[in-house]
């Protein structure tokens, strides 16, 4: 017998479904250039120390004296230990290293977390939000069924422009809370307070806050925290996510981290032990030489280059934008954020408004009720292509205003 919770969920995964749409029409428009703004694939090269450790790392691979074959699956401790410091530490945070499981995404490590929760854990989101967390979810059985583009046993903290796109808290109980900040796919932040509010809620109400933090490196504003554990008490309601993706442009290499503190104890038990049981049996370790290149990144000179990469899509943001908000149109985030939200010009749906955008500009965004039902009428575009990509799609988009306000 089949797990029948799969033949609930949507048939194709967000970006799967856009990856397929553009397929078809680059082919059926083989002279036009698509100028690509859905995923937020990084496309700047790795930072030279980084190619250096993985040249490095192979070198070792080479050798009987150096080679590395099945790693901890916790990480490598010099990896565990260069988190701990050089993302914590660095911020005030103080964390033991074996609180910190190197793993291969944040896709994985936020799609398996799910896992060490009840069959029956009660689950609220921010709406709109990546659809990793609902469809692990869906997929364990959790979310009820799937009617009208809502799942019947999920919790939806819609945000939107009433909120200033902060989710509010819950009206019923629950006892998983996933958040994202800097946010995917709105872009927005949360100050210190508001993440203190969020801290208090699940320490006041028994519930586990699962944070990701896989945009962290794009904070430029200091009094916006980038770690859930700078509000104190966290420890004790989070569990957080790491990513070197579009920090350090691994999207193919694959490194990220899961931080279970030891202080987060359910009924007596230490999930921090859970996860370590969990990793042991489900996984074998990033590799040896992508873990090296991820430490490369904490050296004088991986910290520079990869800040630089960082700006650079930063600018980006800044230019799509400015550039929205001088057409007049409402967009939120792209500053200490790589992605920049917007609602659907002329009033179309979000669906409507990528066709038309694919159709007549060749730009391709990701629609925002793909987010979840409160994307409806919204748009997601990214920062990560090339300066000179941003800027065409820029053009490109704007120069078709006038069509839809016409
Ligand atoms: C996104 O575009 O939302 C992300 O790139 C997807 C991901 O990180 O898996």
């Amino acid at each position: 017998m089949l797990n029948t919770e799969f033949q609930k969920i949507p048939a194709s995964y967000l970006f799967s479904d856009i990856a397929k749409k553009v397929s078809e029409y680059q082919k059926a428009h083989p002279d036009k250039q698509v100028l690509r703004l859905g995923i937020g694939d990084v496309t700047l090269p790795l930072a030279p120390a980084v190619v250096a450790a993985l040249h490095d790392a192979v070198e070792e691979q080479a050798q009987s004296a150096t080679f590395a074959g099945y790693g901890p699956e916790q990480g490598y401790a010099f990896l565990r230990e260069a988190i701990a410091e050089g993302e914590y530490e660095a911020i005030g945070v103080s964390l033991d290293s074996d609180e910190v499981f190197i793993g291969d995404g944040a896709k994985s490590d936020t799609g398996n977390i799910q896992e060490l929760f009840a069959a029956d854990a009660k689950v609220a989101v921010a709406d709109p939000v990546y659809p990793v967390y609902i469809d692990s979810n869906a997929m364990a059985g959790r979310l009820g069924d799937y009617e009208g583009n809502r799942w019947t046993n999920l919790v939806y903290l819609p945000c939107n422009e009433g909120n200033g796109y902060k989710p509010p808290f819950p009206t019923e109980p629950v006892d998983l809370i996933y958040l994202c900040y800097p946010n995917n796919p709105t872009g927005t932040t949360l100050t210190r307070d508001e993440l203190g509010g969020w801290v208090q809620y699940a320490r006041d109400n028994g519930a586990v806050i699962l944070f990701d933090a896989a945009y962290r490196a794009f904070i430029t504003d200091d009094s916006i925290p980038r770690s859930i554990y700078e509000i104190e008490g966290a420890e004790e309601v989070a569990i957080e996510f790491g990513s070197f993706s579009k920090t350090a442009g691994f999207t193919g290499l694959r490194c990220s981290w899961t931080v279970v503190p030891k202080a987060l104890v359910i009924d007596g038990v230490s999930v921090n032990a859970m996860w370590n049981r969990r990793q042991a049996t489900k996984f074998n370790g990033t590799p040896y030489i992508v873990q090296k290149a991820a430490a490369a990144i904490y050296s004088p000179e991986g910290q520079v280059q990869v800040q630089e990469a960082v700006d650079y899509y930063l600018r980006n943001a800044a230019l799509i934008r400015e550039a929205l908000l001088g057409a007049g149109i409402e967009a939120v985030g792209g500053d200490n954020s790589p992605y920049v939200w917007f609602k659907c010009p002329g009033g179309m749906d979000s669906w409507a408004f990528f066709d038309f955008l694919l159709n007549n500009a060749q730009v391709v965004g990701t629609p925002g009720v793909g987010f979840g039902p409160a994307g409806e009428g919204q748009f997601r575009l990214s920062a990560f292509g090339s300066f000179e990509t941003t800027q065409e799609a820029v053009a490109r988009l704007t120069g078709l205003l006038p069509q839809l306000s016409a």
